[in-house]
């Protein structure tokens, strides 16, 4: 229910109002070094920045309770835990009977009266911070591999970065608040996000992840293939609504000359001369790039009024949101995208037997 993965698995609890959230993750073998500056660095990636993110303040210090010894982990379950400060409950209560459009209160509530409404509860996006810290621990273990990870904003609304990026540009996106790669798409990128605000409204966008250096093989046939289970992961995240791998939708437009990728030979070793697949083949790394993107919708929470039904009442009503939301979640998700991709890869290395180190 609340457990993903196979060898390495990441169980989530809490609500984004108790007093914390955080989750265990099992699998993780002993002697793997947590380096708290990366750790730290990746989490700050996630918090809000200004202006275009929530005002919700958390500090998202990450608590290890168990599994760890002296900063090295010990094979034990890593039990991952983060205090919930700065809540406003009050702002919730009316959406346990006026459900916000497009949230995930409707369904909570109709499936689970109890269920807890402050902050959206089990569904929020505060849910992602324990995820990019078990995220973080998996990358750590990808990066003694000498694998590559990488992520950044492809889009928000209608601006689009439309040129190929590297996975060094998509490290460059680390320094600008809407992680574009650049410092001009970064300015049009906030501007479109401020102005979306400003009317009350919300925005969606595109976030590109690149994995590279990983080994041919990665995936299990048929049920358990490697892009089965990054798409998954990818829609475990809330506000995700597609994902593609390589041309992903543009191939269904394609000719067979025009998407298939010859291979050739440098030295001994076979790659594709140009990478329209994406890293995926069968099911399983080609050893090219992975390189896939997820399309988030726009934040449902808008200050604009909305129509709701009173679920008490049985009447059609207009709904004012109150409270603390993000104009536009793309930017922070980029951090949880790679998080999530970090967790899938690294289990599914585990399950092919592909782990050295
Ligand atoms: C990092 C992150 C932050 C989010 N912040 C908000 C928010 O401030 N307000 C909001 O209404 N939704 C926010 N969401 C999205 C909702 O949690 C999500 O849209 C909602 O639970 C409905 O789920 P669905 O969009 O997957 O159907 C956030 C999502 C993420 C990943």
């Amino acid at each position: 229910m609340n457990t993903i993965g196979n060898d390495i698995r990441i169980t989530l609890w809490g609500g984004s109002h108790g007093s914390h959230i955080g989750c265990v993750l099992e699998g993780v073998k002993g002697g793997l070094e947590l380096d708290n500056d990366k750790i730290t660095e990746e989490m700050s990636l996630r918090r809000p920045s200004p202006g275009i993110g929530t005002a919700r303040m958390e500090k998202d210090e990450v608590l290890f309770l168990s599994g760890v010894t002296e900063g090295v982990t010990n094979g034990d379950p890593i039990s991952i835990m983060i205090a919930n400060n700065d809540t406003r409950s009050k702002d919730y209560e009316q959406f346990r009977h006026r459900p916000r459009p497009g949230h995930a209160d409707f369904t909570a509530v109709i499936r689970n009266p109890n269920h807890d409404i402050r902050g959206g509860g089990m569904f929020s996006g505060r849910l992602t911070a324990p995820l990019v810290a078990a995220g973080t621990v998996c990358r750590l273990g990808l990066e003694a591999e000498g694998i590559d990870i990488g992520a950044f904003t492809r889009g928000i609304g209608e601006v689009i970065d439309p040129q190929e990026r590297s996975i060094e540009e998509c490290w460059d996106s680390r320094a600008f608040s809407s992680r574009a790669c650049t410092k001009d798409l970064d300015d049009e990128m906030i501007e479109t996000i401020m102005n979306a605000s400003s009317e009350g409204d919300s925005l969606g966008g595109v976030v590109e992840c690149h994995l590279e250096n990983l080994p041919i093989g990665v995936g299990e046939p048929w049920f358990d293939s490697l892009d089965g289970e990054l798409a998954k992961s990818m829609f475990s995240i809330p506000a995700m609504r597609a994902f593609e791998i390589g041309d992903g939708l543009l191939s269904s437009r394609s000719k067979g000359s025009e998407m298939n990728d010859p291979f050739t030979l440098a030295g001994n070793e076979v790659f594709t001369t140009t990478n329209h697949h994406g890293g995926v083949l069968g099911g399983r790394s080609s050893g090219m790039p992975l390189v896939f993107r997820c399309f988030l919708k726009p934040t449902p929470s808008i200050s604009k009024t909305q129509c709701t039904v009173d679920l008490e009442s049985l009447q059609d009503v207009q709904l004012q949101i109150e409270g603390r939301h993000d104009p536009c979640i793309v930017p922070r998700a980029v951090a949880v995208v790679e998080a999530m991709a970090c967790h899938c890869i690294y289990d599914m290395m585990s399950r092919g037997g592909f782990l050295e180190n």
